[in-house]
């Protein structure tokens, strides 16, 4: 058996040619003495056509075929007759006029049918997902994926970049999701961690002198999923040596530039924008802003002081925030469209939502008008127009931004205000290195532990930890969080101060991370790197909703593969040999 072409290959150049093609059977129109048959493969469809006053043998094989069945055909390719070739179809030019057919395979009826507009439930193509990635959608983005990878493998080694596997079976990396633990048989009692990133052995290998360092990486971590995010999931993981962080933004940068031009003949801007953490969160709420719209917060933090309506004044009086969002044309909106909004910003943590209409006259119209100085709080908010409506948040800072944030994402999508046309990169930098955790009492690193506060600000780790800043960078496109990494500390005793304010001991620390340290203390380069998540990067390359789409054997949201049914029970007797006992109660059935 050996096709001669592809079923996407054929146009009028290979009229009048003998040619052998294989495939699926993708639909079939029967025309009464002629039967008109789709044949898919990978790359492409070609009609092919059985025409029984030309073999009766053939027409009558041809009408027992089905869809999905695999088929072999030998034919001649022939030109459409006038009026009945297809424009949308790379050969939609000609047809096959078969002189053979072989049935190499038959399939039964199946759950969905291979289209691209694809009407079946998530959970049938998660199931049978070898009939989902038969959809050419699907193909096209797995084909993507292997396209950027092989970009970014080409652009590293130019640049002198050496990949090296780490190891799946180690220690815990810190990333801030739980771990996926395997037991070790040899070492009863005892855990490996799948690594939630190569973080640690990264930076060991810049101990190690390999200078420069790249993987296309997987990546396990065990949090609670969402549309952007997987248990399992790939970085294009990169480290390295004798570099500052403007030689890390600059190489990913152009990496990031090179994968548009090559895959999609997008030119994105040069060089990206960017915001610091603070100035991202005051103008968006947010350290991932989507910037194909404005829609900026504004503070009301003196007016607040002074006006009053109360909840304004004590939130500022407390150490909070008051900020606006100003609502273009939300005049018009309806009492019962804010009420919806208010119950959203409470579904999103606020305690309230005030709200202000300015009428066409410049006066406000609102339940706590009587409050408010109106030309005191147009002077506060200079861009606001008559026409617009005004949404107040007074809380706590973090409460403040979380919540205006995303009713600034929710009007966006609602208004119609984001132009899809458009790729706005972005570079987020100095983050803090901590906050605080209100309710362990304690700080967490807002990055991970090995990230180098500036070298201006190392001195206030002992004075204001919370004011330190970092040598971080988070690259944002469109809203996504894309990637993230940081300058390292090569220093081995500010890399025991950070264990040290993050309550790690000194015995945790050297229980856990004891190797690093001994390797800091070995003559550690400077050093830095970052990770770029290849599934999120897909997800927006390839303009698809979800993770799930670019990932060939993806998880649900209960963090399953319907597929395999994994992850499943094990037996008794493999759980004696791995010296465990599950203490999981059955469901029982369902009441
Ligand atoms: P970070 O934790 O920010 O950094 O991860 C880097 C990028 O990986 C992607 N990502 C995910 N994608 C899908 N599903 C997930 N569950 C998931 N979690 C993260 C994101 C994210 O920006 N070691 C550091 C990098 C460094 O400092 O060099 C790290 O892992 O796109
Ligand atoms: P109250 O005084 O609680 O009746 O609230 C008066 C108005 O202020 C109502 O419209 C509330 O939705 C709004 N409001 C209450 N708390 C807040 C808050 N923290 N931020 C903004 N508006 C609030």
């Amino acid at each position: 058996m050996k096709r001669t072409h592809h079923c996407g290959a054929l146009s009028h150049t290979h009229v009048a040619q003998h040619v052998t093609l294989v495939g699926w059977v993708a639909g079939r129109r029967d025309h009464g003495g002629i039967i008109f048959l789709d044949l898919r493969d990978r790359y492409g469809l070609t009609q092919i056509v059985f025409d029984s006053e030309q073999n009766a043998q053939l027409h009558k094989q041809a009408d027992r075929l089905r869809n999905e069945y695999v088929i072999e055909v030998t034919g001649t390719v022939i030109k459409r007759p006038e009026g009945s070739a297809n424009p949308h179809l790379p050969t939609g030019e000609i047809e096959v006029c078969t002189d053979s057919l072989t049935v190499l395979n038959e399939a039964k009826p199946l759950p969905f049918a291979i289209e691209d507009e694809v009407n079946a439930t998530e959970f049938l193509r998660l199931k049978y997902r070898y009939l989902d990635l038969r959809r050419p959608r699907m193909q096209d983005l797995l084909k993507l994926r292997s396209q950027v990878s092989h970009v970014v493998r080409d652009y590293l080694h130019r640049q002198d970049f050496v990949e090296v596997e780490t190891p799946i079976l180690t220690k815990s990396t810190p990333e801030g999701a739980r771990d996926y633990l395997v037991p070790s048989r040899v070492n009863p009692g005892e855990f490996f961690a799948l690594p939630q990133s190569p973080q640690l052995f990264k930076q060991i290998l810049m101990i190690g002198g390999t200078d420069r360092y790249y993987q296309i990486a997987r990546c396990f971590r065990d949090e609670d999923l969402r549309l952007d995010r997987q248990p399992e999931f790939t970085q294009i993981d990169l480290e390295m040596s004798f570099v500052d962080r403007e030689d890390i933004m600059h190489l990913t940068e152009s990496m990031i530039r090179l994968i548009f031009q090559e895959t999609k003949q997008i030119t994105l801007p040069s060089p990206f924008p960017r915001l610091t953490f603070e100035q991202a969160m005051e103008r968006y709420g947010t350290d991932k802003p989507d910037l194909r719209f404005d829609l900026p917060l504004h503070s009301l933090r003196d007016f607040a002081k002074t006006c009053d309506f109360k909840v304004f004044r004590s939130a500022v009086e407390n150490g909070g925030l008051v900020n606006a969002l100003i609502v273009p044309g939300g005049g018009t909106f309806t009492r019962n469209r804010i009420d919806n909004l208010i119950d959203t910003a409470k579904e999103f943590g606020a305690k309230g939502l005030a709200w202000v209409k300015i009428n066409g006259d410049g006066s406000l119209d609102s339940s706590i008008a009587k409050f408010l100085n109106g030309p005191a709080l147009r002077a506060a908010l200079p861009a606001s127009q008559p026409g617009d409506l005004l949404l107040f948040i007074a809380d706590q800072a973090s409460v403040v931004y979380h919540v205006l944030g995303r009713l600034r994402l929710l009007l966006g999508e609602e208004l119609k205000l984001i132009d899809r046309t458009q790729w706005k990169p972005l570079w987020v930098i100095d983050f803090p290195m901590f906050e605080y955790n209100q309710t362990d009492q304690r700080y967490v690193a807002l990055h991970h532990p090995f990230t180098s506060p500036h070298a201006n600000d190392i001195s206030l780790l002992e004075t204001n930890p919370l004011q330190a800043k970092t040598l971080a960078y988070d690259f944002v496109l469109n809203g996504f969080e894309l990637g993230g990494g940081s300058i390292r500390i090569h220093s081995p005793k500010i890399q025991e101060r950070i264990f040290d304010l993050l309550n790690i001991s000194k015995e945790e620390a050297r229980e856990k991370f004891g190797f690093l340290l001994d390797a800091l203390e070995s003559g550690a380069p400077p050093h830095g790197g970052i990770a770029l998540g290849l599934d999120r990067f897909i997800m927006l390359l390839g303009q698809t909703e979800s993770i799930r789409d670019v990932i060939p054997f993806p998880k649900t949201q209960k963090a399953q593969c319907l597929m395999t049914a994994a992850p499943s029970e094990v037996s008794a007797g493999q759980l004696q040999e791995l010296s465990i006992r599950s203490t999981a109660k059955k469901p029982g059935p369902a009441s």
